[in-house]
C-alpha cells in the first residue's frame, strides 16, 4: 500500500526521505555559498558557528562540507551526542579519533591535542564538528576554548564547527562564554527560506527520484511554503502526506485541496 504511491506517480524512490547522499542534495546558490564559505574556513583552520531553526538544513550542509573538503587533508569528527559531561565528551572524541582512553578528563584531552599537533606535522587539518551544540554543557563549553590554544595559543591547528539552534548564538554571547565566542570567527545564521525555494527544493527532490513534470500545483506549493516555513523537515512531511492522499484520489497533480486536508488532518491531531 505504501508504495502504491511511487508507482501511481512513476517514482524510483521515497522523494522526501531523508536517506539521500551527499551528492544529490539540493544546493541553491544561497546553500552552495554557505558551503563555500565553510570550506575557505576550514582551509584557513577558522572556527565556526552556524546556527538556525530546527529542521532547516543545517546538518545537510554539514554532510555538503563533507563532500567538499578532501579526506587526504582534513580529518573530520562529527559528534552529536552532546549531552553528556565534559569527560565523556573527550571520551567521545577520542574514540573518534581512534585514539586509547584515558581514565580522567585532563589525560584525555591530554590524548586529544597532542594527536591535533601531530596531525599538523603531517599537514592534515581536524575539523571538530559538534552537532546540537546548544545541548553542549556548560563545563564543557568552559574547555572548548582551550582545545583552540596551540604552542601559546600561536597555531591554528584544527577547526570547531558548533552547530545548533539560533539560542546557540545567545548562549554563547554570554560573557562566561566570551573566551570561546572570541575564537569563533564566522557566524553564520540560516536566513528564511523564501516561497520560490520551496517550490525548487519540492521539484528538485522529485526530479531525484524520477519525477519528469510538475506533480504540484503553484497554488499548492504556496500553501505547503505557508504551512512549513523555513523547516524542509516539514516540507518533507507534509509534501510527502498530501502526495499518498493524493494518489489515493486518483489525481495525478497535488493541488490545493490536498494539502488543505492534510493541514486540516494535522490541526486536528494537534488539538
Ligand atoms: N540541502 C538539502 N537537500 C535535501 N534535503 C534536505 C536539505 N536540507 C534539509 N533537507 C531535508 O530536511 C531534513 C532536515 O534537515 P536537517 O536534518 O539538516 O535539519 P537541521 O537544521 O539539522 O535540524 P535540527 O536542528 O532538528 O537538527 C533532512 O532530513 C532532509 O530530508
Ligand atoms: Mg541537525
Amino acid at each position: 500500500m505504501t508504495l502504491d504511491y511511487l508507482e501511481h506517480f512513476a517514482l524510483s524512490g521515497h522523494p522526501f526521505s531523508k536517506d539521500i547522499g551527499d551528492t544529490e542534495l539540493w544546493m541553491p546558490p544561497s546553500k552552495q555559498s554557505l558551503v563555500e564559505d565553510l570550506t575557505d574556513a576550514m582551509h584557513a583552520r577558522a572556527s565556526v558557528l552556524l546556527t538556525g531553526e530546527p529542521g532547516v538544513g543545517k546538518t545537510c550542509v554539514l554532510r555538503a562540507l563533507r563532500h567538499a573538503l578532501a579526506p587526504a587533508n582534513f580529518r573530520l569528527v562529527y559528534c552529536q551526542n552532546t549531552t553528556v559531561g565534559r569527560r565523556d565528551f573527550y571520551r567521545h572524541l577520542c574514540l573518534a579519533l581512534g585514539l586509547p582512553k584515558a581514565a580522567t578528563a585532563g589525560d584525555l584531552f591530554l590524548t586529544v591535542s597532542t594527536h591535533v599537533e601531530q596531525l599538523a606535522t603531517e599537514r592534515v587539518s581536524p575539523v571538530f564538528l559538534v552537532d546540537e551544540a546548544h545541548l553542549l554543557h556548560q563545563d564543557t563549553l568552559d574547555h572548548l576554548h582551550i582545545l583552540l590554544n596551540y604552542q601559546w595559543d600561536s597555531k591554528p591547528l584544527l577547526s570547531l564547527v558548533l552547530i545548533g539552534l539560533s539560542e546557540l548564538d545567545d548562549r554563547l554571547r554570554l560573557r562566561r562564554n566570551r573566551s570561546l565566542y572570541s575564537r569563533i570567527h564566522h557566524r553564520f545564521a540560516f536566513g528564511a527560506l523564501a516561497p520560490d525555494d520551496t517550490g525548487d527544493y519540492v521539484r528538485t527532490r522529485l526530479a531525484r527520484v524520477g519525477a519528469t513534470k510538475d506533480i504540484f500545483s503553484v497554488d499548492a506549493l504556496a500553501l505547503l511554503h505557508e504551512a512549513a516555513g523555513s523547516s524542509l523537515r516539514d516540507t518533507d512531511r507534509i509534501a510527502g502526506a498530501a502526495l499518498r492522499l493524493a494518489a489515493r484520489r486518483k489525481k495525478k497533480l497535488v493541488e490545493r485541496d490536498v494539502l488543505t486536508r492534510i493541514l486540516q488532518a494535522e490541526s486536528e491531531d494537534r488539538s
